[in-house]
């Protein structure tokens, strides 16, 4: 397909300043439009994430005649079309980048009557699908993907589901959503149990849709042949989002930034911690609860951050944040260590690599390990970084130029529109000196 690409140019130094809500939280929209299609009734939604990942959910749902209105100004309307209403897809499903969008999938049509294909970009169609593929297998699916484990995936319609309890491998909320989607289709009880706290959206929002389910210790159990009910949800802002200012505003002295309406789930805020610990000033206020989901306005002001080791249980509760968090350690007093993170390696990108090969190019020293990284903090310089496809990578290093003592110029960032549409003109107007300009790919 012929794309342009997009590159980032930062001018070195400023301040961060001012107020803003990011936009609303991809997760959270993403589950939105699934469970509002298999619902009887209608869904409002406010405060949807009008990005890439999310519009590849609405037209997969569309394709499988589900009438959704909007996006327009953060309103969808979805009319649901009940547990056993969706339509098989002529056309297969392209999904874009978004992981999210075909894990969750997966275990959704696993239980349909219809067969259905989904694919995905460059980058989606590299990335691990077996996590959610075998043990939908083990509950009776029939999926094909390629050789390697990847998409695209072909999944056999008809094929009677039953319960079972797994032990997920990896702290894994992609996975353990794929199977309690599925288990909604399942004869008897489907248990998951995770090695650690993952978000929990999904288990929020049947909550909201009236659907039972129960967690007993580390185990999430739903049973099959219930029924969601149509209601309204309200998307709080992306913490993950908002991480990109957290960090920015952190390093750059002299920043003020009040980041509003952001949700706040505890699945969700490793970063704080993260960022607490390495001395950063964060004030949390307005904490209130909407729609089943914690939100509050978060105030940050730079302080001088030191190297921390990451404790491992903050891992799957900022697993999105830490190429940003790595731009925070660059701009730390001495060394920061994070292990037990090899799953970094297999998200949009290989963000360990991936990030340790641009900080390396701003004169960090960056030392990526098989399950982390060790960052000591350093003087950035000016230079160019590609960010391979990865929207987060891209944000990231737009970050890093509030430090660095040159232009940053970062490669590849057409994808920052798949989580963050308006990116460069709310970070340009809080102070960031960022220029957005398209070429040809290369
Ligand atoms: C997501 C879960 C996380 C996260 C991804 C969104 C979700 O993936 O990285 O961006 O919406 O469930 P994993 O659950 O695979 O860690």
């Amino acid at each position: 397909m012929a794309h342009s690409s997009l590159t980032f140019r930062i001018q070195p130094g400023g301040t961060l300043q001012g107020d803003l809500r990011v936009p609303g939280d991809k997760s959270v929209s993403h589950r939105s439009i699934m469970l509002g299609a298999i619902a009887d009734g209608t869904t409002e939604v406010s405060g949807f994430l009008s990005a890439e990942d999310c519009l590849s959910t609405i037209k997969a749902f569309r394709q499988m005649g589900v009438h959704i209105e909007g996006p327009e100004d953060g309103r969808v309307r979805v009319h649901g079309v009940g547990l056993h209403g969706l339509k098989g897809s002529e056309a297969p499903l392209d999904l874009g980048n978004s992981g999210t969008s075909m894990r969750l999938l997966c275990g959704l049509l696993a239980g349909q009557s219809f067969d259905s294909v989904l694919f995905g970009d460059e980058s989606l169609n590299r990335r691990p699908m077996r996590r959610v593929t075998e043990p939908l297998k083990t509950m009776g699916a029939v999926i094909e993907t390629t050789a390697g484990g990847t998409a695209p995936l072909r999944i056999r319609g008809a094929s009677r589901l039953h319960g079972i309890a797994y032990d997920m491998p990896v702290a894994s909320a992609q996975v353990k959503s794929s199977l309690l989607l599925a288990g909604l289709y399942a004869a008897g009880e489907t248990r998951v149990r995770e090695p650690a706290p993952t978000r929990d959206h999904t288990e929020r929002m049947l909550t909201g849709f009236g659907y039972p389910w129960r967690r007993d210790g580390d185990w999430i159990a739903v049973s099959g042949g219930g029924a969601l009910h149509g209601t309204e949800i309200d998307v709080p802002s992306d913490i993950s989002s908002a991480a990109f200012f957290l960090v920015g505003a952190s390093i750059a002295p002299g920043s003020d930034v009040l980041l509003k309406h952001v949700g706040t789930n505890p699945t969700r805020t490793g970063v704080l911690d993260i960022l607490r610990l390495m001395g950063a000033d964060l004030q949390v206020t307005a904490e209130r609860v909407i729609g089943g989901e914690p939100v509050a306005d978060i105030r940050v002001r730079s302080r001088p951050l030191k190297g921390v080791v990451i404790p491992e249980r903050l891992v799957p509760l900022s697993i999105d944040e830490f190429p940003a968090l790595f731009v925070a350690a660059a701009c730390a007093e001495g060394d920061t260590v994070l292990t037990g993170a090899a799953e970094l390696r297999v998200k949009e990108s290989d963000r360990i690599q991936v990030m340790a090969d641009g900080l390396a190019i701003l004169g960090i020293d960056a030392r990526p390990t098989p399950d982390g990284i060790r960052i000591r903090g350093g003087r950035l310089r000016g230079g160019t970084v590609d960010s391979h496809g990865d929207h987060r990578i891209a944000m990231s290093f737009a970050m890093s130029a509030l430090r660095a003592s040159g232009e940053i110029i970062v490669h590849d960032c057409r994808n920052v529109a798949t989580s963050f549409p308006g990116f460069v003109a709310l970070s340009a107007g809080l102070g960031l000196g960022i220029t957005a300009s398209s070429g040809a790919a290369s």
